[in-house]
């Protein structure tokens, strides 16, 4: 019996010291350790011993049997180890290669010119509306006191999508939108996309602007001057003047260009103002009651003004920047310098 057990514990560890793999191991533990294993075989055969040297045989077979378990476990424990190595090294990763820095995003610069515009309105009372950039004959020209033998409807100046739909030349149909929708007081900017067949270091087909409508009893051409006065003073400077130019719009009366003093030379002269000491940033006017009639204003009571600025056009002054198709290319090197 102890030749035996001699036997089986010199197989069981030669054959561990062979195992090379988790499998082979569990295999091994099933061999000698298993309900049918070799070393519980030698347990049942104790039954078959002198009765006096069964503690002493029974006590062997025992230790043998803890003795395999640890060993068994050992290996175990080492294999796992060396799995885990293997797998270290093959996943490797070589901290040593630079970084790529993620690039964040900045506001566009037609972004942050409206941004500034908005608030200036907004802190006077105004609210921001939105309209439609397909737009109806009617709300372009139409209801804007526009005729039909009008210069601007000229095919070469609007985008026809049919006869009567088109992609708005000017936000002003925006005006038109609100009054329909609401009874005075009107207090609305309009800010948006509008679009004009045009085409050059100054002009895009698509472009943007900022349409602004007050109407209320008792409005005049005095309110008109001061709001846009604190508006250049806000957007430009304190030290900024203005200055009203007769003009003519079809749906104002009397209308009016605005210049406010060169914001490049401050009213000296200069390149970017052609030496005349002023720039042109919008066009303006008292609505004209026909149009305040068309929407059922009762224009013996009340009387409003309307303006336009291109969005653009103050990106390009405020910056200086000299074509207009920058804004539109998403040059990063253009767009990083206005974080
Ligand atoms: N819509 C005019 C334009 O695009 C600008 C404007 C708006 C003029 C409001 C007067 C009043 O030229």
């Amino acid at each position: 019996m102890e030749a035996s057990i001699q036997a089986v514990r010199a197989r069981a560890i030669e054959e561990c010291s062979q195992v090379e793999n988790l499998e082979e191991l569990q295999q091994l533990r099933v061999k000698f350790l298993g309900k049918k294993g070799e070393v519980t075989q030698l347990l049942r055969g104790l039954g078959g011993i002198p009765a006096e040297q069964r503690p002493v045989v029974g006590q062997m077979v025992n230790n043998l049997k803890s003795e395999l378990e640890q060993l068994y476990d050992e290996k175990q424990a080492q294999l796992e180890r060396l799995i885990q190595q293997k797998r270290l090294q093959e996943e490797t990763l070589d901290i040593t290669l630079p970084g790529r820095m993620p690039r964040s995003g900045a506001l566009h610069p037609l972004t942050l010119v409206l941004n500034e515009i908005k608030q200036i309105f907004i802190a006077m009372g105004y609210k921001v509306v939105e309209g439609p950039e397909i737009e109806t004959d009617y709300y372009n020209f139409e209801a804007l006191n526009i005729p039909k033998d009008h210069p601007a409807r000229d095919m070469q100046d609007t985008f026809y999508i049919t006869e009567d739909f088109l992609l708005r030349s000017q936000t002003s149909p925006v005006q038109i939108h609100v009054m329909e929708r609401q009874e005075p007081p009107v207090r609305i900017i309009a800010p948006g996309k509008v679009y004009r067949a045009d085409s050059d270091l100054t002009h895009s087909p698509m472009f943007h602007q900022v349409e602004g409508l007050l109407v209320d009893e008792g409005i005049t051409f005095a309110d008109l001057k001061g709001t846009l006065q604190a508006f250049a003073e806000a957007m430009f400077g304190p030290e900024t003047r203005t200055r009203f130019r007769p003009s003519y719009f079809p749906f104002t009366e009397p209308s009016a260009e605005v210049d406010v003093s060169c914001i490049i030379c401050r009213g000296r002269g200069c390149r970017v103002c052609s030496n005349t000491g002023w720039l042109e940033i919008l066009g303006s006017g008292m609505v004209d009651p026909r149009v305040l009639a068309k929407v059922g204003y009762d224009v013996d009571k009340v009387s409003g003004f309307a303006f336009g600025m291109g969005i653009e056009r103050i990106a390009m002054l405020k910056y200086g920047i000299n074509d207009i198709r920058l804004f539109y290319i998403n040059d990063h090197r253009f767009l990083n310098q206005f974080r």
